[in-house]
């Protein structure tokens, strides 16, 4: 019989909670920090540990069923994958942000200067709705040093309690989208996987309504 295979972030925010509303919905994982999969042990269910950045391009290829991931993600990476659940946790909003003494009218001061982010496509859509031009530096985590360190005049990274723009001194100035966990499915779903995946949405939205 087929598993349902379910990613979830490996490590970071997001985990602690995905786990948490798997084992609320009644599916036990013997869990293992260092294993990249398990199964469940009452629920024809898989769940794989892998990098947030990873897991839309495996629900694209059909190499994980489902995930359990922020929206953000998605919305960067993810075109063509279905929200079928807002989940309600992990919510936070990408932004930019600039030095506190910077002065910041609007986006449009953004114009030629130099951008730090994680999320090159979800700021760059951004940048043309507004009609401005700037130049864009990728890396992959600590955005928020950027500035401080000459790299760039301003950076795009999502906050949550804000507490990272704070301490590297940064103003939030712009707010792009506002994001949370969410249940995502990969376009290739078959129908004996598509049944067991009901099943879980079901369970699900009688979790969240006992949260609410
Ligand atoms: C994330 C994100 C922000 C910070 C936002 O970084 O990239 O830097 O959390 O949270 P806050 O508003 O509550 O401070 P993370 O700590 O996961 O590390 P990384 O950027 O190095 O991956
Ligand atoms: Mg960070």
């Amino acid at each position: 019989m087929s598993k349902l295979r379910i990613a979830v972030q490996k490590s970071g925010r997001l985990n602690e909670d995905s786990m948490k509303i798997l084992k609320d919905i009644g599916i036990s994982i013997d869990n293992g920090k260092d294993q990249l999969k398990a199964s469940a042990r009452n629920f024809p269910v898989e769940v794989f540990y892998l990098r947030n950045g990873d897991i839309p391009q495996y629900l694209k290829d059909g190499v994980v069923d489902a995930a359990i991931i922020g929206e953000n993600v998605l919305i960067e990476k993810g075109a063509g994958i279905n929200v079928v659940e807002k989940l309600g946790f992990s919510s936070c909003r990408v932004c930019i942000a600039v030095p506190k003494a910077a002065k910041f009218k609007n986006i449009k001061d953004l114009e030629g200067k130099r951008i730090a982010t994680s999320y090159p496509n979800t700021v760059q859509m951004y940048l043309d709705e507004n009609g401005v031009n700037a130049n864009l530096h990728i890396i992959n985590g600590s955005v928020e040093i950027a500035p401080n360190i000459g790299l760039a005049d301003a950076i795009c990274d999502i906050v949550s309690s804000g507490s990272t723009l704070f301490k590297n001194n940064l103003k939030e100035v712009e707010t792009i989208l506002k994001s949370e966990a969410v249940l995502a499915v990969s376009p290739k779903l078959d129908a004996e996987r598509q049944a067991i995946l009901e099943t879980i949405q079901f369970r699900i939205k009688s979790v969240l309504k006992g949260r609410d």
